[in-house]
């Protein structure tokens, strides 16, 4: 999925294993394309809640489910939609700045990390879909 800035992709991280168990390292700005400044955890969502419901002006995220499973849709700034199943404690979706995030069914395990390149400010998230693509539509033009 293309968009103006750069790209959502999906990562692969290295599994370190051995007959301990195994171990994932993610690095900011090597395994992903950030420093990583904020990092937050979400828990205990029943499956049929959906959180999300929102883009960021400014801050892009990698999604990892380090344990359990969900799914995040996600539409870009030309309203093109995509799925991911987040499914694998050493994979993660990049998402970048103006992407609108809808994250649902969770497993009643889901662990989904979330690690973003900026500090918490509620004044960069666009919580209306309308304003969402009047937005998008407006930096087009
Ligand atoms: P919210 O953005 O609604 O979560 P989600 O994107 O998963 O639907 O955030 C839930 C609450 O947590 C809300 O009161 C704001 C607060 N919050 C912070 O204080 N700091 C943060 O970094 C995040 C992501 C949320």
């Amino acid at each position: 999925m293309q968009t103006e800035t750069t790209e959502v992709k999906l990562i692969q991280f290295k599994e370190n294993g051995d007959e301990r168990g195994r171990l994932v390292v993610v690095e900011g700005g090597q395994d992903i394309p950030f420093e990583i400044k904020r990092v937050f955890y979400i828990y205990g969502s029943d499956p049929d809640v959906i959180r999300g419901k929102h883009a960021n002006r400014r801050s892009e995220f990698v999604l990892i489910n380090v344990a359990g499973t969900s799914k995040v849709r996600i539409t870009d700034r030309s309203g093109n939609q995509m799925t991911v199943n987040l499914n694998r404690p050493h994979s993660g979706i990049y998402l970048p700045a103006m992407i609108w995030k809808e994250m649902y069914d969770f497993s009643l395990d889901s662990v989904l990390l979330v690690l973003c390149s900026e500090h918490y400010d509620p004044n960069e998230y666009i919580r209306d879909f309308d304003e969402f693509m009047k937005v998008c539509k407006n930096a087009k033009a």
